[in-house]
């Protein structure tokens, strides 16, 4: 309790700061005044999510990862996810995002800025679901005045619970889950998994978004659904390989938990209850770390935090090096493949091998896109990877039969044991990037943005 207190104080003092920052941004509206003097306490921790800067780098941790993801952005630059406060300038400085596009040429879809901002579901309902989609990342970066804010989850200016996100809504109505027939409890965690879910862009309707739930929510259900379409992210430029990507998997997992099944959600775990100074509940908005609040939240269930810490930390270290060993087999049945296909093989060979492959680093990357697995579903976790190093198996007996068959007796695993190593054999130019990208930010972020994409980046 004096702990919690200790907590809330420093984050009001914190909030004034970080306020007298953003106003002139958010103050246009009148409704964001009315939320802060309405709801303060909520208001104030929510702003504190801003303390959450810390991000990991995880091309550097796992290099392997890309050359998996070579011929996409994500092989670029990909970091943990940090505070809510900094979801529109981290994506606006990724390198994934790139600059602005020649007039007249098609860029990336503004359906990036679907989960990072309000002002996402305030321009569809403007330009239309498609006409959002359609539009350039870049173009509607100065329409951007907000990160994920209290209309995101609530009917604004109140503290009704809301789903603005049409994809969202869709998805629910897909499996017959509207989101006014769920409880509150399940409301609470609907409303994290309108972005902490995954999609794809919908190349027949303009880049929009969408959850690929028809047949369910499994890996086994998104990859038949995808299967079925034949659909593909990118072609692989190693293997040729058609790819598929797994977006933060998080509501998926959460929901066939252990936790899910006892009613546990999201807000339980990561918006624990707390008190203001006068003694008042209220839900705590500094969406964050959940075992650091272990008292407000788990003790509720579990007596032993040591017990708990170690289990966690027994399941992360097991996932973690599964997913390594994933990471090593799928490298090699890359380069394989090459070489198989340098040597002369053809798609009659090759398509057993190479449907291995995809179907392989799918359950990867559902399992490593998805942060935090370890704590929401371990035993998912494992059954993903073990499926994974299975078919990546099969894949690579049937490349070596092939690579016999074509007459092909060595094949070259480069160095990629660093992120520096592991880009100059895709080919990435980081430094030429990461300059590009720098003359963009001076160019048209500093200029002609809205302060919220400069968060925590302002020099
Ligand atoms: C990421 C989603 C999310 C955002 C953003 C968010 N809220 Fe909430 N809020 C919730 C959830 C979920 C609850 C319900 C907690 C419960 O009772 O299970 C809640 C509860 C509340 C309540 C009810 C009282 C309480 O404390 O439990 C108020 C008032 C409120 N929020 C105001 C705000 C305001 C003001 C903002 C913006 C500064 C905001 N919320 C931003 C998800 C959000
Ligand atoms: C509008 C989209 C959106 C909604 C709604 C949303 N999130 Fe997030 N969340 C994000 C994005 C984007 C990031 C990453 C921000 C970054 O790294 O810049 C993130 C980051 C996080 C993090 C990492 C925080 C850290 O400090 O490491 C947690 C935990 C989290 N969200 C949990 C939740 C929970 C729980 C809810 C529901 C109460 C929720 N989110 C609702 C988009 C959303
Ligand atoms: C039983 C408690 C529990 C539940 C329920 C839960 N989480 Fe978590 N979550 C954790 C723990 C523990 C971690 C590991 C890091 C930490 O302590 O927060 C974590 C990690 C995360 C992370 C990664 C944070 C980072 O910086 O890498 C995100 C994002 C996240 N959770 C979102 C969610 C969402 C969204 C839901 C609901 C769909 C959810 N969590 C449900 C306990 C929970
Ligand atoms: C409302 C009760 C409840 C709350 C709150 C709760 N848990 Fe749990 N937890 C459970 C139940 C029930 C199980 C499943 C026990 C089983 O079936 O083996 C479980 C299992 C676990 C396990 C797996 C234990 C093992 O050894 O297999 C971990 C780890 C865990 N919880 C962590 C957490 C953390 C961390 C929090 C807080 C952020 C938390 N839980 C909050 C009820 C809860």
């Amino acid at each position: 309790m004096n702990i919690q207190f200790d907590k809330i104080h420093k984050s009001h003092l914190f909030a004034v700061v970080v306020g007298a920052f953003c106003l002139p941004v958010w103050a246009e509206s009148g409704l964001d005044q009315q939320n802060q003097q309405q709801f303060p306490s909520q208001y104030n921790s929510w702003l504190a999510t801003s303390e959450q800067t810390e991000k990991q780098d995880l091309l550097a941790a796992y290099p392997a990862s890309i050359i998996l993801w070579a011929g996409s952005s994500f092989a670029k630059e990909y970091n943990s996810p940090r505070g809510h406060h900094f979801a529109v300038a981290d994506v606006s400085h990724i390198l994934r995002t790139g600059v602005s596009v020649e007039q007249g040429k098609k860029g990336l879809s503004a359906s990036c800025w679907t989960c990072k901002t309000p002002d996402a579901p305030r321009l569809m309902q403007k330009m239309g679901v498609e006409g959002f989609s359609a539009a350039n990342f870049t173009d509607l970066g100065p329409e951007i005045k907000s990160v994920v804010y209290c209309s995101d989850c609530h009917v604004n200016g109140s503290e009704k619970l809301a789903l603005p996100r049409p994809h969202a809504q869709n998805a629910m109505a897909k499996i017959k889950l509207p989101f006014d027939k769920q409880t509150t409890s399940m409301q609470g965690a609907q409303v994290c998994g309108q972005c902490h879910v995954t999609y794809y862009f919908q190349p027949e309707a303009s880049n929009k978004v969408n959850i690929p739930w028809i047949f369910g929510s499994t890996a086994d259900d998104i990859e038949k659904y995808y299967d079925t379409r034949r659909f593909y992210e990118w072609i692989h430029p190693i293997s040729q390989t058609p790819i598929l990507k797994a977006r933060h998997p998080e509501f998926e997992h959460w929901s066939r938990s252990k936790h899910a099944a006892q009613g546990v959600t999201c807000i339980t775990c990561h918006m624990p209850p707390a008190k203001d100074d006068k003694g008042n509940d209220f839900t705590n908005h500094k969406v964050g770390n959940a075992l650091a609040s272990f008292d407000d939240t788990c003790a509720a269930c579990h007596s032993s935090k040591k017990a708990i810490t170690a289990s966690l930390e027994r399941d992360k270290q097991q996932i973690d090096a599964k997913a390594r060993e994933v990471e090593g087999l799928l490298v090699k049945a890359h380069f394989e493949a090459k070489a198989a296909w340098d040597g002369g093989a053809t798609w009659a060979l090759m398509n057993d091998p190479i449907m291995g492959i995809r179907h392989s680093q799918w359950r990867w990357d559902f399992a490593m896109a998805s942060h935090g697995l370890y704590a929401h579903n371990p035993e998912e976790g494992h059954a993903l990877l073990d499926k994974a190093i299975e078919q990546v198996t099969l894949s690579r007996t049937l490349l070596a039969l092939i690579l016999k068959q074509v007459g092909v007796d060595k094949v070259d695993y480069p160095d990629i044991s660093t992120k520096e190593k592991a880009h100059a054999v895709i080919g990435f130019d980081k430094d030429g990037a990461q300059k590009a990208k720098d003359d963009f930010i001076k160019q048209q972020v500093d200029k002609h943005w809205q302060p919220v994409a400069l968060h925590g980046y302002e020099q």
